[in-house]
């Protein structure tokens, strides 16, 4: 056949047959919202339009409007009420992130709740991890305490723990403590691939969780490389991951497509605050079409690979998908 013959664009002609053909789909059931909780007034984050910390009293109310609009899926963040070298309130049975666990599985039953597992927000230090007197984070102290934290959050009723320290053994040290403790239906999300990112920014004054030394640049990956994300992935998988998460989203897409090709395990994307408020931030001075841009990013990243997505633009739900 001759070359000119064969037209492409025949499958582009209206959009009932584009619909038809389109390789990937979007819809709100594929994105989970994170929830900031709170046991102060419920405040917006400053660098993050329409995100909120929830004051654990405002929580439902939020959550059942987001379930109207088709958000089914939440990862927890908790603020502590105050931050100590261990970082204890992070395992409290009290604490903000159990009280709110504990609340929504009360309240709604149709829903799926991840928790953040990671010690940066509670310890004084602001690391994700125990600290040394010589300033070094160790390892093996922090994968008791990360166990601490994850045996507290399935007692008050978490689906999946998430953790996102990038300590070594993590997942295997968790799984043997959920096992042990009772939580073998307990699933577990790793952040098996989370590189050191500029892009985390906002979060960390949603959090109030910016380390007061130094940067994570010992635990969390450096941008620079590929073939060790995917031992990253593998670790995981080996140690019981359920779900293996690859972070930021954006920059990071050949990652995702990489892990996807490898990997027979679900996959999920957090596209991160940065990435968040960069697109806000263009749209609030009209330079980019909010909703346009926000769809396009979104698929591009499920095209990548990611069976799932943590966006803050789940809070958006309503007016992305009408
Ligand atoms: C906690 C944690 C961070 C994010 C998720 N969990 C911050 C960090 O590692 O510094 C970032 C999320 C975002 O930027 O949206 N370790």
């Amino acid at each position: 056949m001759s070359l000119n013959k064969i037209r492409p664009r025949r499958l582009r002609t209206t959009k009932v047959l584009r619909n038809l053909i389109a390789e990937v789909d979007l819809s709100p059931k594929d994105l989970i919202c994170p929830l900031f909780v709170t046991n102060s007034k419920t405040e917006e984050i400053q660098s993050m339009p329409n995100i909120f910390r929830y004051n654990i009293n405002d929580l439902s109310r939020r959550v059942e409007s987001l379930i109207e609009d088709g958000i089914t899926s939440y990862i927890i963040f908790g603020i502590p009420q105050s931050k100590n070298l261990q970082g204890s309130e992070a395992w409290a049975p009290d604490g903000v992130v159990q009280k709110a666990i504990h609340l929504l599985k009360e309240n709604f039953s149709n829903i799926l709740l991840f928790s953040d597992v990671c010690l940066c927000q509670y310890t004084s230090h602001g690391h994700c991890g125990t600290i040394l007197e010589d300033g070094t984070l160790d390892n093996d102290s922090t994968l008791v305490n990360l166990s601490k934290i994850s045996c507290s959050h399935a007692k008050a009723g978490v689906d999946y723990v998430a953790p996102s320290d990038m300590m070594d053994g993590r997942v295997g040290a968790i799984r043997t403590s959920l096992d042990d403790g009772g939580f073998s239906k307990v699933g577990i999300m790793a952040y098996s691939v989370k590189y050191r990112s500029s892009f985390y920014g906002p979060f960390r004054e949603a959090a109030d969780s910016a380390p007061s030394f130094g940067d994570r640049s010992t635990y969390q990956m450096d941008y620079r490389n590929r073939s060790e994300a995917i031992r990253e992935i593998e670790l995981d998988v080996l140690q019981g991951a359920d779900i293996v998460m690859i972070k930021p989203a954006l920059s990071y897409l050949d990652i995702i497509r990489d892990a996807s090709n490898k990997f027979n395990v679900p996959i999920a994307a957090y596209s991160v605050s940065g990435e968040y408020s960069m697109v806000k931030a263009a749209a609030a001075n009209g330079w980019i079409i909010e909703k346009a841009v926000t769809l396009e990013l979104l698929t591009a990243i499920k095209r990548a690979g990611a069976n799932m997505i943590i966006t803050y633009f789940a809070n958006d739900t309503q007016s992305l998908f009408s």
